[in-house]
């Protein structure tokens, strides 16, 4: 349940963020959405992580790692975005991180949603 929270969260994350980039000057209440969406997958990712950490300590150390720095750098394209400062690159590592963060997290939960429905 509290993993497929997390998906969930994160897809709407994901969605969220293409709506505040694709504005000029970004969006002010998309933006708040998504930080408080952060708190929901903290909250939730650190509740998860000890549960996987018996598992697969070292992946989960990675993924939380990984996990705050895209947050960190999610926060400097809507800050860019916010100044219409952002560049092609930006949006390319972001899309870069972002699917690489996906990746890890499934790794990490062992693709267990979609094989133990
Ligand atoms: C940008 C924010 C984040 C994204 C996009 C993200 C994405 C994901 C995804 C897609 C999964 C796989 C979930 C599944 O298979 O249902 C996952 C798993 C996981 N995430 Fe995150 N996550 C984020 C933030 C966090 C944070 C902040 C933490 C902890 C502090 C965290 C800890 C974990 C852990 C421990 C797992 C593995 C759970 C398990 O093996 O049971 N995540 N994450």
């Amino acid at each position: 349940m509290y993993l497929w929270l997390h998906i969930i969260v994160a897809l709407a994350m994901i969605v969220l963020l293409i709506v505040d980039l694709r504005k000029e000057n970004g969006s002010l209440p998309v933006a708040m959405t998504i930080r408080t969406l952060y708190l929901v997958m903290l909250a939730d990712g650190i509740y998860l992580a000890f549960k996987a950490w018996h598992r697969a300590p070292v992946l989960v150390s990675f993924k939380i790692v990984a996990s705050i720095l895209v947050i960190g750098y999610i926060e400097y394209l809507m800050a860019r975005r916010a100044r219409n400062q952002l560049r092609q690159s930006d949006y390319y590592i972001a899309a870069g991180i972002i699917v690489l963060l996906v990746i890890l997290g499934l790794f990490t939960a062992g693709f267990r949603p979609w094989i133990h429905l």
